[in-house]
């Protein structure tokens, strides 16, 4: 067990053993993910892409969050296991197409080469493209052998992937951080790059999971504000370890930042600064659980990880 020290007295934590919470979780999202595909009569070498991205590790922070976020509002996160899983094609698909030459031109993910490295860079744009669609074909199918969500909470929760994912979200992050490349850091562009590129869809992982729970007005706020924050903290921590980590620990290659000139947060604040805006957000997102019981103790226990997370 870890003793969790927070600087609100109002948001002190109870002790909690936040790494075996994750453990287990990863390991629900993960069995569901290491059968997804087995049957899926597709080109050998498509499945085989997926496969090899998907099942080369990852922290499955996003569906843990969605899983984290049903059970804050009541859930038994066993029902909504293939939901969450979907937010984690989506991240894969974002992994395989974020490295690949066009893009951030990089040669080592989870660990491993990257995907357009073993496959081509043909292969690896599909890949991408089949996680994407499949995630919105698994959201919108609905679950068959579990206790049913509501048809309009589904129609919601697939909305909300949609904008966490994409020209509102993510995809649009992406396209201004491309944009921004070799450009002088500004505060305002910067926070536009990491709100949309990666605290989006973080957001709506955590905004999904009470969607799925059919949660309150109050709670969906609450969880709104919570998955911003950690979000953005999640996207100046990354920040951070490409400056400060090693590659190994990282499973991928560290100063990929500074040799594709980004605009990142230790770029403009430098490393002390942003470790503080990151602890300041976490706070926050503390702050916004508020009115949740104990039930919601894995998400602030989740924020603080996120603060210490080596890789
Ligand atoms: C990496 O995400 C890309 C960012 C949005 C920073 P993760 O740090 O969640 O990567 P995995 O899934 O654990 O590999
Ligand atoms: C990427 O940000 C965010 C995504 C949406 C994939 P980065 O380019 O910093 O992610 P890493 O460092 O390659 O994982
Ligand atoms: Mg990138
Ligand atoms: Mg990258
Ligand atoms: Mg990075």
């Amino acid at each position: 067990m870890e003793i969790i020290n927070l600087k609100s007295e109002s948001t002190r934590q109870k002790l909690m053993d936040i790494k075996n919470y994750l453990r287990k979780k990863k390991e629900c999202v993960d069995t569901f993910l290491g059968l997804y595909f087995s049957s899926a009569i597709v080109p050998a070498n498509l499945k085989e892409s997926m496969v090899y991205s998907l099942s080369a590790g990852g922290k499955r922070i996003r569906p843990v969050l969605c899983l984290a976020a049903y059970e804050a509002c009541g859930g038994v996160a066993d029902d909504i296991v293939p939901y969450a899983a979907a937010l984690e094609l989506i991240h894969t698909y974002s992994l395989i197409h974020d490295d690949l030459p066009a893009m951030d031109d990089d040669d080592l993910r989870r660990g491993k080469p990257t995907n357009h490295k073993v496959f081509g860079e043909g292969m690896a744009i599909l890949a991408g493209d089949g996680l994407l669609t499949e995630a919105f074909s698994l959201l919108s199918r609905g679950n068959v052998s579990l206790p049913a969500v509501p048809p309009a909470a589904l129609l919601r929760v697939v909305c909300e992937a949609a904008k966490g994912a994409g020209i509102y979200g993510m995809v649009g992050g992406q396209a201004q951080d491309l944009l921004s490349e070799n450009e002088e850091p500004d505060a305002e562009t910067l926070l536009f790059i990491h709100r949309c590129k990666t605290a989006a869809l973080i957001a709506s992982s955590v905004r999904m999971g009470g969607m799925l729970a059919c949660c309150s007005d109050a709670a969906l706020s609450g969880l709104t504000a919570y998955g911003e924050n950690i979000g953005l903290a999640f996207q100046i921590v990354d920040d951070i370890l490409d400056v400060e980590g090693e590659t190994e620990v990282l499973g991928k290659t560290a100063g990929s930042d500074e040799k594709k000139k980004k605009m990142t947060y230790p770029k403009l604040y430098g490393t002390e600064r942003s470790r503080e805006k990151a602890g300041e957000l976490v706070d926050g997102a503390i702050e916004a659980l508020e009115i949740f019981d104990e039930k919601a103790d894995p998400l602030r226990a989740v924020a603080q990880y996120l603060l210490k997370r080596e890789n």
